[in-house]
């Protein structure tokens, strides 16, 4: 008999079918206990880790072997009590970053923002430190003593090339904080894509307020009590974007480009940005600017130095302090920055990085502070650096 057609029945075939319904439900009760006790007795040596284990509720693993249930993921929940598909935990902080989202799932999940004022939680503001890396990172340790003893207030994120994988021990922040990545050509629009792929992934955690992009060649030149401060406080953010004149800035602008990006709109500046939460999620938000660079902004001309310099520029202009907060050489002319090595690395030349002598804009004041980190350095500096983040950097 049809399901739909129960609805017409007697009152005396009701009666009957109850008892039936009944039976049913009896006997998959039984069926149901009988699997809880193979369960529970095919599992009892492992109970305690389980049960240890089963607290941790994003641990989706660990709740595999509950008897008669499928817990495997939150699509399909039977039975399964320990689960909670809708914790907060996990939706306001990914626990894992490793996920299957392809780009357009993962900027759209990363552009929603709540609309209540009040977090429903005690939030502290975290930075993002996102690295962009071909593979290793030869300061690891620089960094690692850096982030010690901060843990509350920082997030890391790491994209390398596919199939590199960061081998740090499980004690280390930087231990699982890779994201997933694709291929990043230099100069090609993937790069722009990298970015926001970082972007994108440090958004879902919501405690994230501030995102700093930065490299393998770059160092902290403050500690992060500093930093920390000098960021969170900021009134504005720190992405370079100036109208260069040249056939370097100007000279890149393609004309097909406008109406929507006029040559007046056109700005410059490192990839190396530091923006706050609004504008990150206007970043990722974007499709249509973005779409005109990718189509228009080929080689000689890079979306890494001006698509988020453009872009922020005709958007967000009084938002951004125009400067970055990251210490570059272009002193020696040429295509690339100048690099320093284990020759070139004394305590006056951090000092000076630190403080030249110079003030810089910083809300509406002005401060001694204008770079934070520094690029680029090459591995063999290390050793130098760690001594001299004790003495001069404080940390
Ligand atoms: C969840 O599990 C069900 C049943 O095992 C499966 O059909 C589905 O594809 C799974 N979903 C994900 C996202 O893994
Ligand atoms: C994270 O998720 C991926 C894919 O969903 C899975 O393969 C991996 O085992 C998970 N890692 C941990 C530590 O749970
Ligand atoms: C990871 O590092 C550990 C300790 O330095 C080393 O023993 C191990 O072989 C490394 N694994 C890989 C895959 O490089
Ligand atoms: C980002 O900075 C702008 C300008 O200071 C500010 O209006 C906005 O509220 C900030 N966003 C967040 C999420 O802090
Ligand atoms: C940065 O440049 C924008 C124009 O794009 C301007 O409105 C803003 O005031 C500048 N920021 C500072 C701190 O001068
Ligand atoms: C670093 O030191 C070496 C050796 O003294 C020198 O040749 C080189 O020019 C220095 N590099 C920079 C960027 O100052
Ligand atoms: C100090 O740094 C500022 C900002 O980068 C720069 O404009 C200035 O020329 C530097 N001064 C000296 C003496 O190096």
């Amino acid at each position: 008999m049809a399901r739909r057609d129960e609805a017409d029945k007697s009152p005396s075939s009701a009666t009957k079918d109850s008892l039936v319904g009944l039976l049913r439900v009896v006997s998959v009760l039984i069926i149901f206990v009988v699997g809880v006790v193979i369960g529970l007795i095919s599992t009892s040596h492992i109970s305690r880790s389980v049960s240890i284990q089963a607290e941790r509720f994003y641990n989706y693993k660990a709740l595999a072997p509950m008897p008669a249930t499928s817990c495997k993921n939150c699509t399909i929940v039977v039975n399964c009590k320990k689960e909670d598909c809708l914790s907060m935990g996990s939706f306001l902080r990914p626990k894992n970053l490793t996920h299957g989202m392809s780009d357009e799932e993962l900027f759209w999940r990363a552009s929603l923002v709540p609309t209540k004022a009040a977090f429903p939680y005690s939030r502290v503001a975290k930075v993002a430190f996102m690295f962009l890396t071909r593979g290793p990172l030869p300061f690891l340790p620089l960094w690692e003593r850096f982030f010690k003893g901060h843990e509350k207030l920082f997030s890391i994120y790491v994209h390398a090339l596919p199939g590199y994988e960061l081998n740090v021990s499980d004690t280390s922040p930087f231990y699982l904080r890779q994201i997933p990545s694709q291929n990043v050509e230099w100069g090609s629009v993937s790069l722009a894509d990298a970015e926001g792929r970082l972007l994108a992934n440090a958004l879902l955690d919501f405690s994230n307020d501030r995102f700093i992009l930065l490299s393998e060649s770059c160092i902290p030149v403050y500690n992060f009590p500093t930093v920390y401060k000098y960021l969170t406080r900021s009134l504005h953010s720190f992405v370079d974007s100036y109208d260069d004149p040249s056939r370097y800035g100007r000279g890149r602008y393609n004309r097909r480009m406008g109406p929507s990006i006029r040559l007046s709109d056109w700005r410059k500046g490192s990839q190396w940005f530091e923006v706050n939460r609004t504008l990150a999620i206007n970043i990722v938000s974007d499709t249509k600017y973005y779409t005109i660079f990718k189509k228009y902004c080929t080689p000689a001309c890079y979306p890494d130095e001006h698509y988020i310099p453009t872009f922020i520029h005709m958007f967000y202009g009084p938002l951004n302090a125009n400067r970055s907060v990251t210490w570059v050489d272009w002193s020696l002319g040429g295509p690339h920055p100048a690099a320093f090595g284990k020759a070139n690395i004394t305590e006056n030349f951090i000092e000076s990085i630190r403080n030249n002598g110079t003030v810089c804009r910083y809300n509406s004041n002005y401060t001694p502070i204008c770079y934070l980190f520094a690029r680029k350095f090459d591995p063999d500096a290390l050793e130098l650096l760690l001594d001299l983040a004790t003495t001069v950097m404080k940390f």
